[in-house]
């Protein structure tokens, strides 16, 4: 893995989110213009707009940037909000959760980290686990839920690595495709 190169971690209060909004949707577009996402309406810009927007209202929404050092770039973030435990696609799960996990959601203690992407040419030296640790050490819930599609390697392969426990499958939509579930238990 080349090496982490030097950037700056920020937390975003949703306030100060809304005003790169810009920029956050500038990443999705180069991120996801590839395929399998390219030209699929649940995939699109202007879809992932709407879905960011109405997060910014959501309790306990933040983001986690990566700007590089030098140049300042924007090259990667995390987004999330404290998982509404109505959420469909959790309930969907229904008993495939471990009763500690729906206890957790229960009292508004998971976490739910739903998007994470770094620029395909700064990927793979590090930026993503670096956010993703970031907004977790400092996250009030002890819990952390994501969904990830089934297919994305190496995504779907690093979670488990990084201490996630699948518990499921999932759609967001009758369209989107379909996703495994997955909880961090509390970090000891
Ligand atoms: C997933 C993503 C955020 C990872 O970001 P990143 O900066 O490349 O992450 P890291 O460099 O920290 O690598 C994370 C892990 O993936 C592995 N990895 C990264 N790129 C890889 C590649 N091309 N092939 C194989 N493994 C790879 C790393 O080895 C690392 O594993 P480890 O933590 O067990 O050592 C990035 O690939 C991305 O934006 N993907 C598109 C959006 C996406 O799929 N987001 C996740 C949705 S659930």
């Amino acid at each position: 893995m080349p090496h982490l190169p030097e950037v700056t971690i920020t937390r975003h209060t949703p306030a100060a989110a809304k005003g790169i909004m810009e920029d956050l949707v500038t990443v999705y577009t180069e991120v996801y213009d590839t395929e399998p996402y390219r030209g699929d309406p649940f995939f699109s810009v202007e879809t992932y707009a709407d879905r960011l927007r109405a997060a910014f209202d959501m309790p306990g929404f933040e983001v986690v940037t990566a700007h590089l050092a030098d140049t300042g770039r924007l090259v990667g973030y995390v987004h999330g909000v404290t998982l509404p435990a109505d959420k469909p696609w959790w309930n969907s799960l229904g008993d495939q959760r471990p009763a500690d996990a729906l206890a957790a959601a229960a009292a508004d203690e998971v976490f739910w980290l739903r998007e994470l992407m770094v620029l395909p040419m700064y990927g793979n030296r590090g930026i993503g686990r670096a956010l993703h640790d970031a907004v977790i050490a400092d996250r009030t819930e002890p819990w952390t839920a994501l969904t990830c599609i089934t297919d994305n390697q190496p995504a779907r392969n690093a979670y488990p690595r990084w201490g996630y426990q699948v518990i499921g499958q999932i759609k967001h939509a009758p369209e989107s495709p379909v996703y495994d579930a997955m909880v961090l238990r509390p970090q000891l």
